[in-house]
């Protein structure tokens, strides 16, 4: 069904290698610790959302939702919410947290290579802690493009420096920002301002013609 309208690591930080996969997905199993009310504690999502420079009118898909963590009160401040996530485990458990919260929310099965929206109809793109985890990235990177309208925000989360001792194994590895913001680039996106949040950057990126 597409429609759901229902690593202790002591490395620097990683290369985004275009070609190999070099990050495991994060384990479905642990789907509850992504929507923990430790983590809405340490890391309220309204925190990373005020950085977005949203708009009441915006049409965003939060591309790999997870358990919708940050799906559900992203669809509090903008028109349309459409959660995205190649996981139907996941998306099970993002749909009970929008019912629960009654939020309403479109969630979608997608793995980035073909997202059933329309050409043009998205303003923004958030990816929190998952493009690290894509592994055809130009592809999905493409797609993105297709579904943006012409002004349109892509917002790449990323961990990009703190402990080096806890990254990978107890929480997302540390990501290399300039490389992000390559493969950005030459997928036909300018590069706006880095916003830095913790440890990690919002890496901004607008669609280019
Ligand atoms: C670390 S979790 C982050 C979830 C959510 N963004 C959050 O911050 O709570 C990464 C998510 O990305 C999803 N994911 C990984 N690769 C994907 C892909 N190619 N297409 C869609 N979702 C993907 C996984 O299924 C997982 O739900």
């Amino acid at each position: 069904m597409n429609w759901l309208v229902l690593r202790l690591s002591l490395e620097p930080s990683e290369s985004l290698n275009a070609h190999s996969h070099q990050h495991k997905r994060f384990p479905e199993a642990l789907a509850f610790a992504l929507n923990s009310r430790l983590r809405a504690l340490l890391q309220p999502p309204d925190r990373l959302i005020s950085k977005l420079n949203l708009r009441a009118s915006d049409v965003v898909v939060d591309f790999g939702c997870g358990p919708g963590f940050f799906t559900v009160p992203l669809s509090r401040v903008v028109a349309r919410t459409i959660g995205v996530d190649v996981s139907s485990r996941m998306l099970e458990k993002a749909v009970k947290h929008a019912k629960k919260s009654g939020a309403a929310v479109e969630f979608l099965r997608s793995d980035g290579a073909e997202i059933r929206l329309e050409d043009q109809s998205v303003d923004v793109i958030l990816l929190n802690h998952v493009f690290h985890e894509i592994d055809d990235r130009r592809r999905v990177l493409a797609e993105f493009r297709r579904i943006m309208r012409p002004s349109g925000r892509l917002m790449i989360v990323e961990r990009t420096h703190g402990s080096k001792l806890l990254a990978g194994k107890f929480g997302p590895p540390i990501i290399d920002e300039t490389e992000v913001a390559r493969e950005m680039q030459q997928a036909g996106f300018t590069l706006g301002q880095s916003i830095a949040h913790g440890s990690d950057s919002i890496i901004v990126g607008q669609k280019s013609n």
